[in-house]
C-alpha cells in the first residue's frame, strides 16, 4: 500500500472510531446452514476449493536453500514442494511412481535426495527418478515414469502457492497476481522473502472449516466474546473493509490508534496502529500483527462437514538471536491461541451444534460483517448454491 494509501486508511479509521461506526456492506446478507452442514457440498468444496484454486504453502523463506521440502496432506493429496539444486522450487504429490508410498517424509526438513521407504526408488530434488532397485525387473517402465508428479506452483511476493491438481509438463507454474485481485503490489510491498519462520501450531477441531475461517472475518465479537483479552487492545466493531475479486482485507483499529491525532502525519504507521487481516480466497488469513505476521491456513478434514485442522503459523522480521527475542514472539504465539483455540473455537463448536440443530434454515450477517458477506457470497459465485436445500428456501 502506498504512503498515501496509508494515510487515508488510518484518516477512515479515526474517524469510525470517533463517530462510532464502520464499513458497512448494502444490506445484511442470509446464508443457507447447508453450506455448513451438507455433506455432499463439504464434498464440492473439497473437489473445487482445495483441488482448483491456489493455495498458500508458506512463506518462501522456509525453503531458503537447495534441498529444503516439506510436506503437507492438508488439501486431501499429499503435497511435496522442495527446492532444487538449481534454486528453483517445484510442488510434486508426494507419491511414489512405482506402487504409491510417500517417499518424503512427514513435515520437512532437508533432503540430497529422496529414497522411497518401500522398496527404495529414488528421485532427485528435481523429482526425478534416478534409481530403481533391479530395474531389469521393470523392462520399459523408467521411460514411461521420469519423475513424481509435478503440480502448478508459484512463488512470488515472498509466498508461495501451490494449485493441487497435475496439470501436465507444461503447466508447472503460474502467476498469482491474477488470482489476487490487485491485492499483488500490496503483498510485495511487506517483503516476505526476507522474513523468517518461527513457530507453527496444528490445531484439529469438531466444527465445519467455514466457522473457523468466519472467526477472523469480522470485529463485531471482539466486545463481547473477547472482552476480557482483546478489548484492551483492539476496537470491537470498527474495521475498514475492502474486496479484491474473491478475496479481501480487513483493517482493524488498535487502541493506541488516538495517539495519531497528536502527531505529524508523516509519522503515522499502519501496521503498528492497527491489525490488517488479508482474507486470501478460499482458505487462508495472512494477519499482520504489528511486528509479525500469523499465517492461518483453515482445511476440512478426515472427510467430513463438522471436522476441521488449523495450520497456524508465526513469522518474524528477522531470525531472533536472544532468549529475550524468542520470549517475545513466544508471548505472541501464546496470545494468538489462547485468543482463537480459548475463545473463538468453543464458540465455533456451539454454532456447529447450532447450525445442525435444524433451529433455522438461515443465519445471517449483518451490515457490520462486510467481510463475512463477501466471503460466502465468492463462495455461493464459485461454487453455487446447495441444490440439495434449495427447496427449503422458501421457508424463511
Ligand atoms: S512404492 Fe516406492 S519403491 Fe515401491
Ligand atoms: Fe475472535
Amino acid at each position: 500500500m502506498d504512503r498515501q494509501a496509508q494515510i487515508d486508511l488510518l484518516k477512515r479509521l479515526l474517524d469510525y472510531v470517533d463517530t462510532k461506526t464502520t464499513a458497512l456492506a448494502e444490506a445484511p446478507w442470509r446464508n443457507h446452514v447447508s453450506v455448513y452442514t451438507d455433506p455432499e457440498h463439504a464434498e464440492r468444496e473439497r473437489q473445487v476449493l482445495f483441488r482448483r484454486y491456489p493455495l498458500l504453502m508458506g512463506f518462501a523463506s522456509q525453503w531458503r536453500a537447495p534441498g529444503a521440502f516439506r510436506t503437507d496432506d492438508y488439501a486431501g493429496v499429499p503435497i511435496l514442494v522442495m527446492r532444487g539444486e538449481d534454486g528453483k522450487l517445484r510442488a510434486f504429490l508426494n507419491v511414489c511412481r512405482h506402487r504409491g508410498a510417500k517417499v518424503a517424509p512427514a513435515d520437512g526438513g532437508m533432503a540430497r535426495v529422496f529414497v522411497c521407504p518401500y522398496h527404495a526408488w529414488t528421485y532427485d530434488l528435481s523429482g526425478q527418478v534416478i534409481g530403481i532397485p533391479d530395474e531389469g525387473c521393470f523392462p520399459g517402465v523408467r521411460s514411461e515414469r521420469t519423475s513424481l508428479t509435478r503440480l502448478p506452483l508459484c512463488e512470488k511476493h515472498g509466498l508461495v502457492w501451490v494449485i493441487p491438481t497435475p496439470a501436465g509438463e507444461d503447466a508447472t507454474e503460474f502467476d498469482i497476481d491474477s488470482w489476487l485481485g490487485g491485492l499483488a503490489p500490496e503483498l510485495a510491498s511487506y517483503r516476505f522473502g526476507s522474513w523468517a519462520f518461527y513457530d507453527r501450531r496444528i490445531v484439529p477441531e469438531s466444527m465445519n472449516w467455514k466457522i473457523l475461517v468466519d472467526t477472523f472475518h469480522e470485529g463485531y465479537h471482539i466486545g463481547f466474546l473477547h472482552r476480557d483479552s482483546l478489548t484492551e487492545v483492539l476496537h470491537g466493531n470498527v474495521a475498514d473493509f475492502e474486496a479484491f475479486c474473491l478475496n479481501h482485507r480487513l483493517v482493524m483499529p488498535r487502541k493506541k490508534l488516538e495517539r495519531l491525532k497528536s502527531e505529524p502525519e508523516e509519522k503515522w504507521d499502519l501496521m503498528w496502529n492497527t491489525t490488517i487481516i488479508y482474507a486470501l480466497f478460499p482458505n487462508t488469513l495472512l494477519i499482520v500483527q504489528g511486528d509479525h505476521v500469523e499465517l492461518t491456513r483453515i482445511f476440512p478434514s478426515e472427510g467430513r462437514v463438522d471436522r476441521a485442522i488449523m495450520d497456524l503459523a508465526l513469522y518474524v522480521p528477522k531470525a531472533p538471536s536472544t532468549d529475550e527475542e524468542r520470549t517475545h514472539w513466544d508471548r505472541n504465539m501464546q496470545l494468538v491461541l489462547d485468543v482463537v483455540t480459548g475463545e473463538d473455537f468453543p464458540a465455533g463448536r456451539t454454532i456447529q451444534i447450532g447450525l445442525t440443530s435444524g433451529a433455522q434454515t438461515h443465519l445471517v450477517y449483518g451490515r457490520n460483517e462486510p467481510g463475512m458477506i463477501h466471503y460466502h457470497q465468492s463462495m455461493r459465485a464459485v461454487l453455487g448454491h446447495p441444490e440439495a436445500h434449495a427447496a427449503s428456501e422458501a421457508a424463511e
